[in-house]
């Protein structure tokens, strides 16, 4: 967490509360990690889509559009780490996998939430248009949920989605 919520721009605010709104149900939905509270967890899940999807389908393209066509420059990583959080949440939310969640979450928070991060260059490079922007995001579309899935190929999908983000799974 950087700067104050107050002295961010539309975008930012929104955003961020959206990841502390997440984090509240996330940490919900684990307190007792031998007893996963899936009703949060199912909220957690699905918002997290959601807003993986306004980040991915709205956001980063509205920068790349404003910069004449180049990517933000860590574009390409949160676009990883996005796949892999992506992977775990396909998974029943065992002790393992809900560790790899935390870990990722925190870092990639930090470079979307930070002074230079992702959310600041938005509100900078979409400047006067930020609350239109914004109004975009609150309107996009809640992402339909699969169930857990928990086979084998799944195990190999997650391993591979963390592998290609930078991080080991021991799960
Ligand atoms: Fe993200
Ligand atoms: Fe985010």
């Amino acid at each position: 967490m950087g700067q104050r919520l107050q002295s961010r721009g539309a975008i930012a605010k929104f955003l961020v509360s959206d990841h502390q709104r997440l984090g509240v149900l996330f940490r919900a939905a684990v307190a007792n990690p031998d007893q996963v509270d899936h009703e949060s967890y199912t909220h957690f899940r699905a918002g997290l889509l959601r807003h993986i999807g306004m980040e991915e389908k709205i956001l980063l393209p509205a920068i790349q559009q404003r910069q004449g066509g180049n990517a933000w420059p860590l574009a390409a990583k949160l676009r990883l780490d996005h796949g892999a959080l992506a992977s775990l949440l396909m998974s029943p939310p065992r002790p393992a996998i809900v560790a790899m969640l935390q870990t990722i979450l925190e870092a990639h928070n930090e470079l979307e939430e930070g002074a230079n991060g992702l959310y600041a260059a938005g509100d900078e490079l979409v400047g006067p248009e930020s609350e239109q922007l914004v109004a975009r995001l609150k309107a996009a579309p809640l992402v339909s949920v699969m169930p857990y899935s928990d086979t084998e190929a799944v195990r190999t999908t997650i391993r591979r989605a963390l592998e290609r983000a930078g991080y080991r799974f021991e799960g």
